[in-house]
């Protein structure tokens, strides 16, 4: 984190006595005078990210053409040219004059060629940007926004606000995580990521390419990595393809030259399918195996007790360094089962050999063996918090991504760390988990973290993990307008109130249409919360979003309209069908939510295993709030217990007659969620005395596919009961069939219904 170094480098950079920018707030001075009487002007100062001081005066500069006396003769005016005549292909923004000159570049020697530093001036005759050729090259980002903002089509004339910009980043690194793995990207759409992350003013493209399910970079000494590995057999017949080595460099260098780094990501030893398909003595089995044709987490991965293991990946890595100049190479290092290696004779005389008391240290000393060999070759590694699970020594960078624990760890442990948690930075999933608003809320830096530590939290990324975005149209829905809260986040890092940054981002979406971008919504149209009164359930409809209608349909009852202050009583169990409009059309999908008035409604819960804090729905009052979750299980409404049973005791109001008790369990084997294996229903009318009413074994359909609700329901109880204790036994760890055998598994429940 530069913030602290940045008011320094800003303090000698700038007029050390002027003391107005250390306020650190924006000035922003309404008002500005009509061109003319006609066509009045509006002066738009909507930067995203918001410059770190911008003082906007009343006056404005209007040309028809940015005159020039020289063409500075560097690459970052070049660039600023052709990127204003693909926006306005039909319109002349430069001409070359002798006589007079109204915009100017100034190339600052003294300043460190790595300093993101620059100011912008707009007076009434003239525009200066000025910086080291970094700076200047996020000037002309700023200076490109304000004009796109403030273009007068009509005059066809460049108008902009007067203004003073002195702005540069917060954090080293702002990353962008691009999966071509799981659907593969081509060159166009990642050089049309990479101008957009420039214009946002992010710095790192982390460019996932090994993968289970396809390796994608060209390898010259393992040619099956291509093609066999770049290949999988899916629903699609054959998909995948490769980059190769010309390509490649073509991206790396296009993205150089716009200030981004490419960080390649070689995963191991999980997420190695691929590999070991092309090449089988890389796993501990040697058995041939398939390119994974579905997503998850898979058991076959780089066997630990091969040398040749090690060798093939020093060859790779030969030919990775060779392609990529960045110091850094992600190494993965995330979700390794240890299964193989704790049923192979190798990697258990390698922990013998090597003194290793578990698996987690046998996969410290693979990382370690590849960090000494990158050492080698002069590049340090970047691994996700797995790497630290048991002792790292070398140097490595920590990308913390279950959670900011990892993160924390790792800054404790004095070593540099990317936050990239879950909650907040991964774009992949629905809008409804991670909203605009949400990822504008990302603080990379958690309050356990004081301001020393907070040196070693170098930046953020977000994710997009690929496997359900199939097209570059759903990584523009999926990847806009959040990109843009990322974006602030880590180059402003101070925050704007959201409704101005909401106000901000309304600006950009016709620069975004106009750069073909298809971006997505901010936020769920439509949003549920629900109160308990007398054993009726009051639903809560609202929205983010401004200016939205509602309609209400329950069961196959016709829809109706929300009332203003958008309550719904709901006095019996059904569904419910939520649609919003604006403007008369709808706006977004329906929401459908299912209910359960029940006699448990509101009740006490006593949890003897807490629920996992990744899987809360809504905490406490969850499991009797009547509201039942749906097919999505990141919905809100289901409650994930990891590795643990569930074991809890409802209290009802009183003595209660009990007739029927039902729950829901979710299963989605390939997320390791599963049925539970037994379940058991104890009741007592004091707590102290107990008797087991019902149970149920063999349950699961372990084997079974897809995503799926179990409803598991308890009949003719026929029983008084003030307590009910309800036992969930977790399935346990995977099966040996599973491409996770070993990992703990899930269990899910929504609510727990008495009748
Ligand atoms: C990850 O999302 N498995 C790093
Ligand atoms: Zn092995």
């Amino acid at each position: 984190m530069l913030k602290n170094l940045n008011l320094l480098t800003a303090n000698t950079i700038l007029n050390g006595k002027n003391k107005w920018y250390l306020i650190a707030a924006i000035l922003i001075v309404l008002g500005c005078q009509p061109s003319s009487d006609k066509n009045p002007f509006n002066p738009k100062t909507s930067v995203i990210p918001m410059p770190t001081l911008l003082e906007k005066k009343e006056e404005f500069f209007e040309a028809k053409f940015l005159n020039t006396k020289d063409d500075f003769k560097i690459r970052e005016f070049e660039l600023f040219k052709k990127q204003l005549k693909n926006y306005f292909p039909k319109k002349t923004i430069f001409s070359k004059s002798t006589s007079s000159k109204n915009f100017e570049i100034k190339i600052d020697e003294t300043i460190d060629e790595d300093a993101s530093f620059y100011e912008l001036s707009i007076g009434q005759e003239s525009i200066v940007v000025k910086g080291g050729k970094k700076g200047v090259f996020y000037g002309l980002q700023t200076l490109f926004q304000l004009i796109v903002l403030n273009y007068d089509s009509i005059s066809n004339s460049i108008r902009l606000p007067c203004l003073e910009i002195k702005d540069q980043n917060s954090f080293e690194h702002r990353g962008f995580l691009m999966d071509c793995c799981r659907h593969f990207f081509s060159v166009k759409t990642i050089k049309k990521y990479i101008d957009l992350l420039a214009l946002y003013k992010m710095n790192v493209l982390h460019w996932h390419l090994t993968e289970d399910q396809g390796w994608r970079i060209e390898i010259d000494k393992y040619p099956k990595l291509n093609t066999v590995g770049s290949w999988r057999e899916d629903s699609t017949g054959k998909y995948g393809g490769f980059y190769t080595k010309k390509e490649i460099r073509e991206i790396v260098k296009y993205a150089k030259e716009r200030y981004i780094e490419v960080i390649p990501e070689i995963e191991l030893p999980g997420h190695s399918q691929a590999a070991i398909a092309s090449y089988p003595f890389l796993s501990c089995e040697s058995k041939q195996i398939q390119v994974a044709n579905s997503w998850g987490v898979f058991k076959d991965i780089y066997c630990a007790g091969n040398d040749s293991v090690f060798i093939f990946l020093e060859d790779i890595f030969q030919e990775i360094t060779e392609l990529f100049p960045s110091n850094r190479i992600h190494i993965g290092g995330d979700e390794a089962p240890k299964f193989r290696w704790e049923n192979c004779e190798k990697c258990q005389k390698r922990m013998a050999q090597e003194n290793l008391k578990d698996e987690h240290e046998l996969q410290s000393y693979f990382i370690e063996r590849i960090a000494k060999d990158l050492e080698k070759k002069n590049r340090s590694i970047i691994g996700w918090d797995e790497i630290i699970e048991s002792k790292i020594n070398s140097d490595v960078t920590i990308q913390s991504w279950r959670g900011f624990s990892g993160g924390i760890q790792a800054v404790k442990e004095g070593k540099k760390t990317i936050m990239s948690p879950t909650s907040h930075c991964y774009f992949d999933y629905d809008i409804n988990s991670i909203d605009l608003e949400k990822v504008y809320t990302f603080n990379p830096i958690p309050s356990e973290i004081d301001s020393l530590e907070s040196e070693l939290i170098i930046g953020g990324e977000c994710n997009l993990w690929s496997e359900r975005i199939p097209s570059e149209k759903e990584l523009d829905r999926k990847t806009f307008p959040r990109l843009l809260a990322m974006s602030e986040v880590l180059w402003t890092y101070r925050k704007d109130k959201f409704e101005n940054f909401q106000n901000r981002v309304e600006d950009h979406y016709p620069i975004l249409s106009r750069l073909d971008v298809h971006y997505g919504i901010e936020s769920s149209p439509v949003r549920l919360s629900s109160k308990i009164n007398n054993r009726k359930i009051k639903a809560v409809v609202n929205s983010k979003i401004k200016n939205l209608e509602f309609t209400y349909q329950w069961n196959n009852e016709e829809a109706k309209p929300i009332k203003k202050n958008g309550e719904i009583e709901i006095a019996k169990s059904g569904e419910l069908t939520l649609q919003a409009y604006k403007n008369g059309k709808k706006y977004g999908d329906q929401k459908v939510e299912k209910f359960a008035v029940h006699l448990g409604l509101n009740s006490n819960i006593d949890y003897q295993y807490m629920y996992s804090l990744s899987y809360p729905a809504e905490g406490l009052s969850s499991l009797t709030n009547g509201r039942l979750g749906s097919l999505d299980f990141k919905d809100g409404q289901w409650q994930g217990f990891s590795g643990k049973n569930l074991d809890v005791i409802i209290s009802l109001d009183s003595l209660t007659s009990i007739n029927k008790v039902s729950m829901n369990f979710y299963q989605y084997i390939n997320s390791w969620i599963v049925v539970p294996s037994y379940i058991s229903i104890t009741s007592s009318m004091d707590s102290v005395n107990w008797e087991i009413i019902k149970s149920l074994d063999s349950i699961g359909e372990i084997r079974k596919r897809g995503q799926f609700i179990s409803s598991i329901s308890f009949d003719s109880l026929e029983t008084d009961a003030k307590y009910l204790k309800i036992f969930a036994k977790n399935y346990g760890k995977l099966p040996s069939w599973h491409e996770a055998a070993g990992a703990e598994s899930w269990l899910f429940i929504d609510e727990i219904i008495v009748e």
